[in-house]
């Protein structure tokens, strides 16, 4: 398959585009704008592939979009390309509402322009799989429930109401004008490439350099973890093996509260490092507690069940094991990590040119 992957060069898509470069024949056009959070450096061990193509384009750039598709004649499109953090939406939510949604919109009308276009043959195969987050069902509160497909859209933050209004415009494509979608809603993902503005990589950064660990609120809040490269294959098995028009909850059975998963995180590393920061025992001293985030949704859980029955997907990393794993990349690429705090991975030109 030729698969268009938006947002490659982000934390989910370069793991989708590592994962469908080392380990199948698909081909991949990485679509991505390189904001902030965009980082070519994350696919450095893939991009050398012949079967792997950068362009580098606004999602919400209808012209570029139609280009893009004219000249590669992709078999599915993953859309991951979004502003994606939380916090960053409540300080500012234009570009949320920009590339998520005005960036969603202009990718489905590109897109069904392009498949409208198609051989009745080819027709059959295209897919639009929009990548999407379980907090568009909103806050479970201290309920015992978890988020099933069927489950009410409640959004709380701007990012997530720009997620739920996407979604919304996915449906809508897929009912009036027939075009063959799929829809996945993910939990938190955690892993190796993860941008330091996210909780993990806040706590294995913040813990190294001996700085405080900020937990919002009293840490109560629980989130269900999914190891990154456990999606990414979930992903990539919903895009090309699903029953058009799907819908798939994915999730990892991995629900912590914020407190526990950063001791968790501070026990590994305790286990890991050689040398603490000085005046430090054990990393969990360096907890502070900060002022809790406005609208904090306390509870999101999913019921994988779904997906387990028709694709026989399930994660393969417990929270033990993928938070071990990340604590080693991070420990191990010091260097990646050092390069995003300065904002060095935005000098793209030497990587963007010889891909095009
Ligand atoms: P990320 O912020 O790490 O990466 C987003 C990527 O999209 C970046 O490379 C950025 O340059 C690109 N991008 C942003 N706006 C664009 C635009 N207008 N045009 C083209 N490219 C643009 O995000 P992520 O954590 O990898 O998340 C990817 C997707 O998965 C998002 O849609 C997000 O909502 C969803 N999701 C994330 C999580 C999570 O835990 N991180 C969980 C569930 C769903
Ligand atoms: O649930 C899926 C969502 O998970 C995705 O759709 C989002 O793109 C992704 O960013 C993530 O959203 P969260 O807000 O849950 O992730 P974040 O890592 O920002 O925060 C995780 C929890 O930890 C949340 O309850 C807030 C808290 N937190 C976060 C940071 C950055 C802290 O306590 N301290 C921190 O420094």
């Amino acid at each position: 398959m030729k698969i268009l992957v938006t947002g490659g060069a982000g934390f989910i898509g370069s793991a989708v585009i590592r994962e469908a470069i080392n380990n199948s024949e698909h081909v991949v056009i990485n679509v991505d704008k390189l904001t902030y959070a965009g980082n070519l450096e994350s696919l450095s061990t893939i991009d050398e592939s012949d079967r792997y193509f950068f362009e580098q384009a606004d999602i919400c750039d209808r012209s570029s979009v139609k280009e893009i598709l004219v000249r590669y004649q992709p078999h599915i499109i993953m859309h991951l390309a979004a502003e994606s953090h939380v916090d960053k939406s409540i300080d500012g939510p234009d570009e949320f509402i920009q590339s998520n949604i005005v960036g969603t919109f202009s990718l489905l009308e590109e897109a069904r322009r392009y498949w409208s276009s198609m051989h009745e043959t080819q027709r059959d195969y295209f897919r639009f799989h929009h990548v999407s987050t379980d907090e568009v069902y909103g806050d479970l509160g201290d309920s015992n429930q978890r988020f099933t497909e069927k489950s009410n859209y409640a959004p709380s933050s701007p990012y997530s109401a720009s997620k739920a209004a996407s979604d919304h415009l996915v449906r809508a494509w897929s009912r009036t004008y027939g075009l063959p979608t799929l829809i996945t809603n993910c939990s938190n993902n955690y892993g190796p490439y993860q941008f330091p503005e996210k909780l993990i990589p806040v706590v294995i950064l913040n813990a190294l350099a001996g700085k405080p660990i900020p937990v919002y609120g009293r840490g109560d809040q629980v989130r269900d973890w999914l190891f990154v490269e456990d999606h990414a294959k979930a992903l990539l098995r919903i895009a090309v093996e699903a029953n058009i028009g799907g819908t798939y909850n994915i999730g990892g059975n991995s629900e912590s509260s914020n407190l526990e998963l950063v001791q968790l995180v501070c026990e590994i590393l305790d286990d890991l490092v050689d040398s603490h920061p000085i005046g430090v025992t054990k990393f969990e001293e360096l907890i502070v507690f900060v002022q809790d985030r406005p609208g904090h949704d306390v509870r999101y859980a999913i019921d994988p069940s779904k997906i387990k029955a028709d694709l026989n997907w399930s994660p393969e990393e417990s929270l033990e094991s993928g938070i071990r794993k990340t604590v080693v990349w991070y420990t191990a690429n010091g260097d990646w990590a050092q390069r995003v705090v300065q904002g060095a991975h935005l000098n793209h030109e030497s990587r963007a040119g010889g891909k095009k």
